[in-house]
């Protein structure tokens, strides 16, 4: 375990099932048609690329980043566009896929500007869920597991840009937390 990990939330086996059973689900509701996965970088990217090679659907990927917190725990409610899409999404069956819903401000923010581009669906697929610290009304259509309101690093999510390698969720020791 790495030494500024309090305790694991989530194993690598457990994320890797989850991802599984999510992907199954995909496949059944998408049979038939072509799917644009969307990774919403970066915190996505590792959830994304072991989802993305479990799909036996017509897949097209794609990239967005966005930033809505500094380097703290805490949102700011505010979204900025680093990346957009390269492609128009009119017309395609796209599934966002996220690291975490949190207050839901970011995701809230993407369904809305990716809804005005007119695609022929729109789903949010996100690896981690926090209800208890939910300020809007986004709500996840495929969710891996719900977490309790701690905050998470590993398997993508960060604290300060560090921590996104480790192969599990984990929950930092509080001194990491306070100041660096
Ligand atoms: P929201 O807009 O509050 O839903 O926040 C979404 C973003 O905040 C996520 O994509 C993460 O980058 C970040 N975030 C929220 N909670 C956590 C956490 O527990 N660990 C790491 N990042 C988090
Ligand atoms: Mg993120």
């Amino acid at each position: 375990m790495h030494k500024d990990v309090l305790k694991v939330l989530l194993t690598k086996e457990q994320i890797a099932q989850r991802t599984k059973e999510l992907a199954e689900q995909i496949n059944k509701d998408y049979a038939g048609k072509s799917v644009l996965m969307i990774c919403i970088l970066r915190g996505a990217v590792l959830f994304f690329a072991d989802l993305a090679r479990l799909l036996d659907v017509d897949v097209r990927l794609d990239f967005m980043a966005v930033s809505s917190y500094g380097a703290g725990t805490s949102t700011s409610g505010e979204v900025r566009i680093v990346k957009d899409v390269s492609q128009p999404i009119e017309g395609l069956h796209v599934i966002l896929v996220e690291d975490i819903i949190d207050t839901g401000h970011t995701l809230k923010y993407l369904k809305r500007l990716m809804e005005s581009r007119n695609p022929a669906s729109l789903k949010i697929c996100a690896l981690l869920d926090k209800p208890s610290r939910r300020e809007t009304d986004l709500q996840g259509d495929y969710v891996g597991f719900e977490v309790p309101n701690e905050f998470v690093v590993g398997f993508g999510l960060d604290y300060a840009e560090r921590y996104r390698n480790l192969p599990d969720v984990c929950v930092l020791k509080p001194e990491i937390y306070g100041g660096k």
